[in-house]
Parts: C-alpha cells; sequence; structure tokens
C-alpha cells in the first residue's frame, strides 16, 4: 500500500502534520523522504513536544517504522546527525547509497550569493548549489562520507520489496507544487521538481506502484520568498485574520493569500490526488479546534470543505483541526477510501 503525500501550494500546508498522522493511524512498516533537502521545514507536535524537521521523516512518530530518506534527496550531515539524536532514531533511519551529500561549501556559497538571497528569496541551506554539481556530476554521494556508513542502505530496493509484502509505505513530498522547479512560478521556485511523480523518482518507485496520492492543501496560501502571490494580503490585514505566519527554517515572515482554487485546480493537474487533505481548518474557523468528527464541524466550516470537493472533484479525506498529530477528521472510511 504506496500513498505519496504532496503539497498543492508553495510549501508550508502541514505535510508534516499529515504524515505524522497517516503513519500512526495507517500503522505505517516505512515513512521514506522525497524532495529536494534541508531546504525543508516540517513540523511535528507530538506529545506535548514540537519537532522541526528538515531531514529525518515525519513519520518518525511511529516508533516502529522504518525511516528511509531516497536517492534523489539531499543530505547535509550535521543537520541530519542533530535530527536523528533530537527523534532518537539512530537503530532505524537509513539512507540510499546515492543520495546526495551537502558541503559546507554549498552553503557558503549560497549564504554569499546576490540572485539566491536578494532575487529568489532562497532558504541558502546549499540544495541549489548541490544540485547543480549533481547535475554536473561532480557531487558526494551518501556512500563517500564514512561517518555515514552505518546508516547507508538500498532504499528503492527496501520500498520495493516492502509493497511487494502488501506493507504500508508513506512516501513524504516536499515545498509546493509552485516551487517545483519544472511546474512552479520560474525563476522563483526551488531546485527540482516537487509533484508527487518526482517524489516517487527521488525514492525509486514506478507510478504503477502508487494506491493513493494525498495532496494538501492549507485553507489559505503562504509563500515565503519571492515570486507571485495572487490576491495576497496586506500583512496588517492578515494578521487581523490570525493568518500570521513565520517560517521553519529561515524565521521570515510568510506572504498570505485567500485560499486559491485556480492554483488548487492545476495543482489536480500536476499531481493527480486520489484525495485532498486540507489543514489548519481552525485557523480559518475558531471554533472548529480540535473536532475529531465531521458532523461537528461548523455551517462555515462544511461549506468551504464541500466547495473544494465540488470544484475540484476530488474527496477532501482528511481535515487538520489543530497542529497536535491527533487533531484530525480522518474521513477515509464515511468515504470509502479504506
Ligand atoms: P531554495 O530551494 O532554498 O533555494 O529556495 C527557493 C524558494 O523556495 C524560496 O522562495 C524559498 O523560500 C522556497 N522554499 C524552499 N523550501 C521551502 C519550504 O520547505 N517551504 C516553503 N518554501 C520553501
Ligand atoms: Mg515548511
Amino acid at each position: 500500500m504506496l500513498s505519496v503525500v504532496v503539497d498543492g501550494f508553495f510549501g508550508d500546508t502541514g505535510k508534516g502534520k499529515i504524515v505524522s498522522y497517516l503513519s500512526l493511524a495507517d500503522d505505517a512498516d516505512i515513512v521514506a523522504r522525497g524532495g529536494v533537502g534541508p531546504n525543508a521545514g516540517h513540523t511535528v507536535v507530538y506529545n506535548g513536544k514540537e519537532y522541526k524537521l528538515r531531514q529525518v521523516p515525519s513519520g518518525f512518530v511511529n516508533k516502529k517504522a522504518l525511516l528511509l530518506i531516497g536517492a534523489g534527496v539531499l543530505v547535509y550531515p550535521p543537520r541530519f546527525f542533530k535530527e536523528v539524536d533530537m527523534t532518537n532514531t539512530k537503530d532505524r533511519i537509513y539512507m540510499d547509497y546515492q543520495t546526495g551529500i551537502i558541503e559546507d561549501r554549498h552553503v557558503e556559497e549560497e549564504q554569499r550569493s546576490e540572485h539566491l538571497g536578494k532575487k529568489i528569496g532562497s532558504t541558502k541551506t546549499g540544495c541549489g548549489a548541490a544540485m547543480r554539481d549533481r547535475v554536473m556530476r561532480k557531487l558526494k554521494l551518501a556512500k563517500d562520507i564514512d561517518e555515514l556508513r552505518e546508516y547507508l542502505t538500498d532504499v528503492s530496493l527496501a520500498i520495493n520489496e516492502a509493497l511487494d509484502k502488501n506493507k504500508v509505505v508513506i512516501l513524504e513530498g516536499t515545498q509546493g507544487t509552485f516551487l517545483s522547479l519544472y511546474h512552479g512560478t520560474y525563476p522563483y521556485v526551488t531546485s527540482k521538481d516537487v509533484t508527487a511523480s518526482s517524489i516517487c523518482a527521488d525514492v525509486g518507485v514506478g507510478p504503477k506502484r502508487v494506491d493513493d496520492i494525498i495532496l494538501v492543501f492549507k485553507s489559505y496560501v503562504t509563500r515565503v520568498g519571492s515570486g507571485p502571490l495572487e490576491n495576497e494580503l496586506p500583512i496588517d490585514e492578515a494578521k487581523e485574520k490570525g493568518l500570521f505566519e513565520v517560517a521553519t527554517v529561515t524565521g521570515r515572515i510568510r506572504r498570505v493569500a485567500p485560499f486559491n482554487f485556480k492554483y488548487a485546480k492545476r495543482a489536480v493537474m500536476l499531481n493527480s490526488p486520489t484525495q485532498i487533505a486540507i489543514t489548519k481548518i481552525d485557523v480559518l474557523f475558531k471554533e472548529d479546534r480540535g473536532k475529531r468528527n465531521f458532523s461537528e464541524l461548523s455551517k462555515g466550516a462544511k461549506k468551504f470543505i464541500e466547495e473544494i470537493e465540488d470544484r475540484l472533484n476530488v474527496p477532501v479525506s482528511l481535515i487538520s483541526t489543530g497542529p497536535e498529530t491527533d487533531a484530525m477528521i480522518d474521513r477515509r472510511r464515511e468515504l470509502g477510501i479504506i
């Protein structure tokens, strides 16, 4: 059973929360990270503790799950070791032999780059510079780094064999559809494609093996860094509406816009989701905080979800009602999905 979780806007829609929920609810055997690298920031709130993850898959909260990082992903070893420590996952986390390695010189190069800093608004975590070196075939891979020896495995083989045995595998994407190098708002994008197809390629599974693609939208749109954002709200208005957020990795203020059906439709086209997850419904509808049943939702929230289903023609199977992993309305049984 293979599920792929990807973001339909500009990142920061709450993939970390969705993946952590699914890893427990579906008792995942493997949670594997695709996407770019430590430019991502995924937040998990579990057992009263907040984790800000940039390398370790958000499904670590399921202690039984094997945690994998795909060959297409980039790892910055100091950050990786720090998170492995923080999540206490040393005995069950592995990366592919061919996972790309970010070196300090990549980070330093990006820190110096006016183009990435001033124009693009990059996170300057070395991802773009490392991707360039990879394309030029001079990037070091995980198998070249002695300190990573105990963390190496054949990730695509592990995932494909697990699927052969009907095990539960969740793939965690990063960034968001419109930050895709190919399909996003170029040049204000990240250094790779990040749609569902690429997340599969990052870990080495073919598209025919996918059972579910879960496209995550936040109840409003945010964007950090430069580039177009339709119907962007003045920051004061965003604050007034309670939509003010600060970026996980860089601490920058996130730009805000209302939920955007034009973006959402295109994200559906680009990712072919079987399900949609809506996060932060409790930010738009405060009274819905922590609810666990669709029937209990306020009229406004129900109308919002029904409009999404009508206009996008994809079922909204998961509705997040708070930051904690278990603050979730899970409609998959009611909708006949599981
Ligand atoms: P880079 O990938 O760090 O070079 O950043 C390129 C653009 O993507 C910038 O606008 C970043 O703010 C944005 N970006 C990269 N990673 C994330 C993420 O995980 N969430 C949100 N925005 C991101
Ligand atoms: Mg983020």
